[in-house]
């Protein structure tokens, strides 16, 4: 499985880095507490508190975009509803265990992704505007 933390490569701009850090040490937490000995509703609960955790972090980063007129802004931002959705979706369609487990799984991929296809762009156009 793809986990993320402390060999990823920060990205330069202190607020993301960050968020970043806090989300991947919130995953693999979560990730440890869907393959130990936790309940179902806490674990319904604890992911549910992260993508709220999630949400707010992809706010930052589109009042980044906003601030230095992102062109690529309009494509980002769509990555982030449809991860949100699909999050949603993935937990409040969980029956058990297992299933906020794969969804764990399948949010710490899709963060690895991100972070190379969109993230890493954006913060090159941040540093380069002088916005951190
Ligand atoms: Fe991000
Ligand atoms: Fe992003």
């Amino acid at each position: 499985m793809t986990m993320l933390g402390e060999n990823e490569v920060p990205l330069g701009v202190p607020s993301l880095d960050h968020d970043h850090i806090g989300l991947w040490k919130r995953l693999r937490e979560l990730t440890a507490a869907a393959s130990g000995e936790t309940e179902f509703q806490t674990l319904v609960g604890d992911a549910g508190r992260l993508i709220r955790d999630v949400e707010s972090h992809f706010r930052l980063e589109e009042q980044m975009m906003e601030k230095i007129g992102f062109p690529d802004r309009r494509h980002h931002i769509q990555v982030h509803r449809v991860m949100l959705e699909v999050s949603k979706l993935k937990v409040q369609t969980a029956h058990g265990v297992d299933g906020i487990a794969d969804w764990v799984s399948w949010a710490v991929a899709w963060f690895y992704r991100h972070h190379v296809d969109e993230d890493l762009v954006l913060a090159l156009a941040l540093l380069k505007a002088g916005v951190q």
